[in-house]
């Protein structure tokens, strides 16, 4: 075969070159070249044996796009506030035409192809050795080779075939403890110790609401079939936003079948709370974001991503008119569980749905520098966070300072923050990571100085009351600082399109702006330990423990002219 231009641009020609490949003996195929390898499978993943050679595999083939260069030119001419296109979100159609050059319409620009074959004829097909890996918290086998190859020639073309050389851990929890609401807790009646809807409403000086744009839609993304509980969401608004009318209630989107069923099922142990992370993320979005039309985007157990329906998530969100505005996912990854061209692919996927006009925000783990993984000899950074693309947001908390009746933010230990070893520090942020990385004493080696570096926000992530399953628990983490972030940004965006302006989009060039850092608050105590270090400091201006800063709406409405 020979390779043309015109074969990466007609799917169905490199879908035949593929069939071809299959249907070739050994001998009769072109010369191979190594596409993705990787020394070891992923965190808690063990190799049991080769995979069954009569197992159906089905392998999805994502093509290289030919300009993202071109749509991150778009994407700054629209996000930047000093752009004078700034704004003027770009159509799909748009979008598209800049990752395929010959794109005609269709939804085949955010798309991959895929075809099932057994295990053993893509072994062939991949050069690759399939083998069976068991993780401890999952009941059955994952495929997945630890290398594979292509064709010299279509290997230019393709940006990753998978499942193959990417492992998804099991989401993680956020940190839990049962609460009784009725005892009172010994403790200061101030925000010190609880966080209710009231203490994030004052502390960031946030609208009370109602919010009035019914286009202005908040995303809040579910994985693993997690579902939010209309009666939780009814009593927790009862006990803390009386003032909200009982019937207010959120949509629900699902994907990949996920389910709503509303079952109330209890468990004392943790990681049986179906709906732990739906709860606190819906309680925190629909209770902060008083009148915003808040929708649950369930991603469910069917996804054909390998990536926990991250990717389905986005590219059904990019395909979709009605997208939100603002989408927050509590949900994450270590950044080396994937390979780069998954995490790449991933990470254009959001590109695209900033350039569309979503801000993108996602949580940045709770495990200090050592991100998801309980065990690291260097800095883990953790993704989707590491994608320049969207808004990560590590957690603070309030302290009484020396008991007096003053408040502070400063850092929680848990708030995972670092340096990409997959992306560089884009423009927005080149010169804060170079001026944080020249102050860190020693870590040589651990980390990547000149990566993209996590959280570029934080907000309060500690001591939510939330209701799961009836009954109360105090939350902590990363987990809850995203919706609270996200509900802040939809507020804006309330309040720009009744002034009859459009959605902020990718947030990070208009944050990290002398206006947008004007409207954060600055943490500069606290660090954020892990991988058997105290981790990093959190300093005066940008740091990757607390990224710029907590939001304060009304300097926030201020910085993007809303007077
Ligand atoms: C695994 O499967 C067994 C038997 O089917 C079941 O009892 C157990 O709860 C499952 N474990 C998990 C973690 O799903
Ligand atoms: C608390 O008081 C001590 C002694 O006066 C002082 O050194 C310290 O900086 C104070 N801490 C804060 C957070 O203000
Ligand atoms: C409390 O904060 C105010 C304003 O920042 C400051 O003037 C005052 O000295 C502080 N009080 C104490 C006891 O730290
Ligand atoms: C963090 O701050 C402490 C106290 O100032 C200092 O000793 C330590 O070296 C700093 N850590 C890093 C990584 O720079």
């Amino acid at each position: 075969m020979t390779p043309s231009t015109a074969m990466v641009l007609v799917p169905a020609s490199l879908l035949a070159a593929f069939v071809a490949l299959a249907a070739a003996t050994p001998a009769e195929r072109p010369a191979y070249v190594i596409h993705e390898q990787r020394d070891t499978p992923a965190r808690g993943f063990v190799k049991v044996g080769p995979a069954p050679p009569s197992k159906q595999l089905t392998l999805r083939i994502a093509l290289k796009p030919n300009n993202i260069a071109g749509l991150e030119e778009e994407l700054y001419a629209v996000s930047d506030p000093k752009s004078a296109r700034y704004g003027k979100h770009l159509t799909l159609d748009e979008a598209c035409r800049q990752i395929r050059k010959a794109y005609h319409g269709g939804t085949f620009c955010c798309d991959t192809l895929q075809f099932t074959v057994p295990v053993s004829q893509a072994s062939s097909i991949l050069n690759a050795e399939f083998a069976s890996f068991t993780h401890p918290s999952r009941n059955e086998t994952t495929i997945r080779t630890l290398q594979y190859s292509l064709p010299a020639d279509l290997s230019g073309h393709v940006a990753y075939v998978h499942p193959t050389t990417s492992f998804t851990n099991p989401f993680a929890a956020p940190k839990i403890e049962p609460y009784d609401i009725k005892r009172k807790r010994e403790m200061d009646p101030s925000c010190a110790d609880l966080t209710t809807v009231s203490c994030l409403v004052e502390e960031m000086s946030l609208p009370k609401g109602p919010a009035t744009q019914k286009e202005n839609v908040l995303g809040i993304t579910g994985f693993a079939n997690q579902f939010a509980n209309y009666n939780d969401l009814k009593d927790f608004l009862a006990k803390f936003r009386p003032e909200m009318p009982s019937s207010t209630k959120f949509d629900v989107q699902l994907i990949d079948k996920g389910s709503n069923t509303q079952q109330v099922i209890f468990s004392t142990r943790i990681r049986d709370f179906a709906g732990l992370e739906a709860s606190l993320d819906i309680q925190y979005s629909v209770g902060v974001a008083n009148g915003i039309p808040v929708r649950f985007i369930s991603v469910g157990p069917m996804y054909n991503d390998e990536l926990g329906g991250f990717l389905d998530q986005v590219n059904t969100l990019i395909a979709d008119d009605a997208r939100p505005t603002v989408l927050s996912t509590s949900y994450g990854f270590d950044e080396q569980d994937l390979t780069f061209p998954v995490a790449d692919g991933l990470c254009n996927a959001y590109l695209q749905l900033g350039a569309l006009g979503t801000s993108v925000v996602t949580s940045s783990g709770d495990g200090g520098v050592g991100g998801y993984a309980s065990y690291c000899d260097a800095f883990v950074p953790t993704a989707p966070s590491s994608c320049p693309w969207v808004t990560s947001v590590g957690s603070s908390q309030t302290v009484l300072e020396n008991f007096t009746k003053n408040f502070s933010q400063i850092a929680t230990s848990f708030s995972s923050g670092g340096f990409s070893n997959y992306f560089k520090a884009p423009t927005y942020q080149k010169a804060d990571v170079g001026a944080y990385v020249a102050t860190v004493n020693g870590y040589e080696g651990l980390y990547n100085k000149n990566g993209r570096g996590i959280p570029d926000v934080s907000a309060q992530g500690v001591n939510f009351p939330t209701l799961v399953a009836a009954r109360w628990h105090l939350v902590d983490g990363t987990s809850a600082s995203t919706p609270v972030f996200a509900s802040v940004i939809a507020f804006l965006n309330d309040e720009l399109i009744t002034a009859g302006r459009p959605p902020l989009g990718f947030l990070n060039p208009l944050l990290y702006s002398p206006a947008g850092r004007a409207a954060l608050e600055d943490v500069s105590v606290g660090n954020n330990p892990g991988c058997g270090t105290y981790g990093f400091n959190a300093t005066a201006g940008w740091d990757p423990v607390t990224g710029l800063g907590v939001p304060n709406y009304a300097k926030l409405r201020k910085a993007v002219g809303l007077a």
